[in-house]
């Protein structure tokens, strides 16, 4: 483990949600115009609960705030459900009045994904790279959907979802097919973030946050890049945390 890599261990998932939230807030206090990129999926979602009702409170505004989509489904036009812009337009960036000029989304529908992935590099870029990004763990280890496989220094691209992947995102679609391609932020380019938050949560992740902590760096386990990441706080809960020992 780097020294740049901080655990922090919470009594439950509401507990993880309202400190996850208190970062955010107070990165935003420091940098209102923070560049930010927030992943999709279960685990954040008490944390823009959270932020909602920091928002309804007057404690938070994303007005000079920016924020880069972290990965998205390929071929899933805006209007579906499944498609991850839209997940986080409803769950978050609607409820916070995230100005949406501020924000920059994989345009799914391309029919030329290699450029569309040049242009979110060149987005990050112009708005002088992220300032924080927080992540939740896959249950084969994957970041974003950097999968196992994916180069270390990988940059934002076009990627195949690993069939546990496929697997576990199934839980999120009912009866709709989990699409199999992604277009997804590189492991290099989450590298570059100033601060990195990763939140885990539940038991079922007990094993898999054990390994990439105790790992050394191994593309077969994406997120081990994370120490090689410059300041990363992993926030677990303690059954995600049950496997860690003491
Ligand atoms: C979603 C994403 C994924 C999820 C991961 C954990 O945008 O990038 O890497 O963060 O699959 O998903 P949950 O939180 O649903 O367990």
């Amino acid at each position: 483990m780097t020294a740049d890599l901080t655990l922090q261990i919470e009594e439950n998932y509401s507990a993880l949600s309202r400190a996850a939230a208190r970062l955010v807030i107070r990165q935003l206090e420091e940098k209102p115009d923070s560049n930010l990129v927030f992943a999709t999926g279960k685990t954040p979602l008490g944390m823009f609960d959270e932020l909602a009702a920091a928002y309804q409170q007057g404690r938070i505004s994303f007005e000079n705030a920016s924020l880069v989509e972290l990965d998205d489904y390929y071929g899933i036009p805006l209007e579906d459900p499944r498609n991850l812009f839209n997940w986080l337009r409803r769950d978050f960036l609607d409820r916070v009045e995230f100005p949406l000029r501020n924000t920059a989304r994989f345009l799914t529908d391309t029919s030329a994904p290699v450029e569309e992935c040049a242009r979110i590099e060149q987005f990050i870029a112009a708005s002088g790279g992220i300032d924080l990004q927080v992540l939740g763990l896959g249950p084969n280890g994957h970041l974003g959907f950097n999968e196992p496989g994916s180069a270390l220094d990988s940059g934002t691209r076009v990627v195949r979802l690993a069939p546990a992947s496929l697997e576990s995102s199934q839980r999120y679609w009912g009866e709709q097919p989990v699409p199999e391609y992604g277009l997804t932020l590189g492991l290099g380019t989450l590298a570059a973030a100033r601060k990195t938050l990763l939140l885990v949560s539940g038991g079922a992740k007990a094993g898999i946050l054990h390994k990439v902590l105790s790992s050394p760096l191994d593309p077969c386990l994406p997120a081990t890049a994370l120490h090689t990441f410059p300041d990363v706080l992993v926030l677990a809960d303690r059954e995600a945390a049950g496997a860690l020992g003491d």
